[in-house]
């Protein structure tokens, strides 16, 4: 019997990186998985498993930055389930290197949308479904730099300090249906994402990148990368009724990188 058996989970951002382990975890776990991503995941969910009682994983093409299509589209997850019991506000994206002072409005405009206002449109049209079922579980993927100023990556933290905003308040607003909301605030994790990141990096102090990141390594105490497995564990802790009495919560998924509360 798995922790999540036959629930019915959303996942933004599952075509690859830690959205894909999110999904392929909460599908191991037992629920019947919607991955949801601007890119192709039909890879992804066509490999997840169905759930105990034969409820089939899907693809669907989201656009978290489209609050219709959202609207849209967990409303047909809904049709298509009968309900939405967990949803992973995991889509997001970078920005390039570079100091908030010099950073034109593009970059903001697009780091908010996707990070910010795409958790809300996301968690609006699936809470207002949960709460037809007075259960649910939003979980989403804040980031280390949404609790501690990171230089270079200034306006990407500021948008993570927000996610840890509104999850503290969602948590608190939809408590009273039976809704938990949570945050997971990853580390330097190994995605395409560190990959990129690092790589900016080392091209602009003109070093190597894996050098650079053997570097970061070391600093890490678990002296290691986190995995897309790390935070899938996490995620689904955070979906089952192991985590019931806990909301509002951002928890540090860093190898104690950062260890603040
Ligand atoms: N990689 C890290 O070290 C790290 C650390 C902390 C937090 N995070 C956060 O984890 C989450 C996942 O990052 P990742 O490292 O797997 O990155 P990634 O770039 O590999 O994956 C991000 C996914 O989000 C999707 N996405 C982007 N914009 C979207 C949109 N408008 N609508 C729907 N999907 C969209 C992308 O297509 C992609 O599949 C992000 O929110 C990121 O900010 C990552």
């Amino acid at each position: 019997m798995g922790r999540l058996d036959d629930k019915i989970a959303l996942v933004t951002g599952a075509s690859r990186g830690l959205g894909e382990g999110i999904a392929r975890r909460f599908a191991d776990e037992g629920a019947a998985v919607v991955c949801a991503d601007v890119l192709d995941a039909s890879e992804v969910a066509s490999s997840l498993p169905a759930s105990p009682s034969g409820a089939q994983p899907m693809a669907i093409h989201l656009d978290v930055t489209d609050t219709a299509q959202v609207e849209e589209q967990m409303r047909a997850v809904a049709d298509t389930y009968g309900r939405l019991d967990i949803l992973a506000n995991n889509a997001g994206v970078a920005q390039p290197i570079g100091a908030v002072i010099d950073t034109p409005d593009e970059v903001y405009e697009k780091v908010f949308t996707v990070n910010v206002r795409g958790v809300l449109a996301c968690s609006r049209a699936a809470a207002h479904i949960m709460k037809q079922h007075n259960w649910g579980r939003i979980i989403n993927t804040a980031s280390q730099t949404g609790k501690v100023a990171w230089q270079g990556w200034g306006i990407y933290s500021a948008s993570k300090f927000a996610v840890v905003g509104l999850t503290q308040v969602l948590a608190k607003e939809l408590a009273e249906h039976n809704i938990t909301v949570n945050a997971i605030c990853p580390g330097t994790m190994f995605t395409n994402m560190t990959k990129t990141g690092f790589g900016a990096a080392a091209a602009s102090a003109d070093r190597d990148r894996d050098e650079l990141l053997a570097e970061h390594i070391e600093t890490i105490p678990l002296k290691r990368l986190g995995t897309a497995t790390d935070i899938g564990a996490m995620a689904a802790f955070l979906a089952s009724d192991d985590a019931c009495y806990t909301t509002g919560a951002s928890l540090n998924l860093t190898g104690g990188e950062q260890v603040f509360f």
